[in-house]
């Protein structure tokens, strides 16, 4: 492992709606202490040393982000969102190669709606992965039992917990091949929920770096209540 972290890039996919945060307006524009959502995830990557652009996935009728100071900083560009976030994230990495990013360069994948990412998660994540040959993502260990459901709403097994993991974001692959990954799986009709699913759709298997579990994505009302509780 070398000092320095690596050069990379990064997409941000923010085209989805919020529809579980039943707001009026997507999740990503919520205010929290004072600034919105997207504005301090993208901090977090605007102050790391060896980032060379950003994109954020944005619906074409997006009428917050051009609202927003960090619209106009020139490290950042925009390219359109999807149908699901998976199409989103392509179109940012086909964007990315488009303004000649470099298909051996490592991308960072990372939710709009995770905005309390902590600059040690990251700085872990690209050191720990940096010389690795696939790439990988932080992940937390699952902490309580597991029950798996029976279709009678009771419990059917308990399975062994030490086994699971929950997936986070940021996820880190080289760019050209997650944009195959992640291009041939959508044409073959696959489910990708997350990028290392693309990556072990195509027969890789992404390293699992543990970070912190209060990287949380905000999905629900109450997960904007605890991070701005805090
Ligand atoms: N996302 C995206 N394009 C989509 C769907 C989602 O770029 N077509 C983004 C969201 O903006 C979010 C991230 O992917 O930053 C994670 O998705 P999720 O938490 O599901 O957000 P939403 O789809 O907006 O929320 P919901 O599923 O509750 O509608
Ligand atoms: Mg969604």
């Amino acid at each position: 492992m070398t000092d320095t972290n690596p050069s990379f890039w990064v997409v941000i996919p923010a085209a989805g709606v919020g529809s579980r945060m039943r707001a009026d307006r997507p999740k990503q524009y919520l205010p929290l202490n004072g600034r919105c959502l997207i504005e301090h995830t993208l901090d977090c990557f605007l102050g790391q040393p060896g980032l060379l652009g950003l994109v954020v996935c944005l619906s074409a009728d997006d009428a917050w982000w051009p609202q927003l100071a960090c619209a106009a900083d020139p490290r950042i560009t925009r390219a359109d969102g999807g149908r699901e976030r998976a199409d989103s994230v392509l179109n940012g990495l086909q964007a990315l190669i488009a303004q000649g990013a470099n298909e051996q360069d490592w991308v960072l994948v990372h939710d709009a709606a995770r905005p309390n990412l902590a600059q040690s998660d990251l700085q872990t994540l690209l050191a720990t992965l940096q010389d690795d040959p696939v790439g990988g993502l932080l992940a937390v260990p699952v902490r309580d039992t597991l029950k798996l459901a029976g279709p009678d709403g009771r419990v059917s097994a308990t399975p062994d917990r030490s086994l699971f993991w929950q997936a986070y974001t940021p996820q880190m692959f080289r760019l050209g091949a997650l944009r195959d990954a992640l291009g041939n799986a959508l044409a073959a009709g696959a489910t990708i929920t997350d990028e290392a699913s693309a990556m072990e759709w195509a027969g890789q298997a992404p390293r699992l770096v543990e970070g912190r579990a209060d990287n949380i994505k905000v999905t629900r009302p109450e997960d904007l209540e605890f991070l701005r509780r805090r």
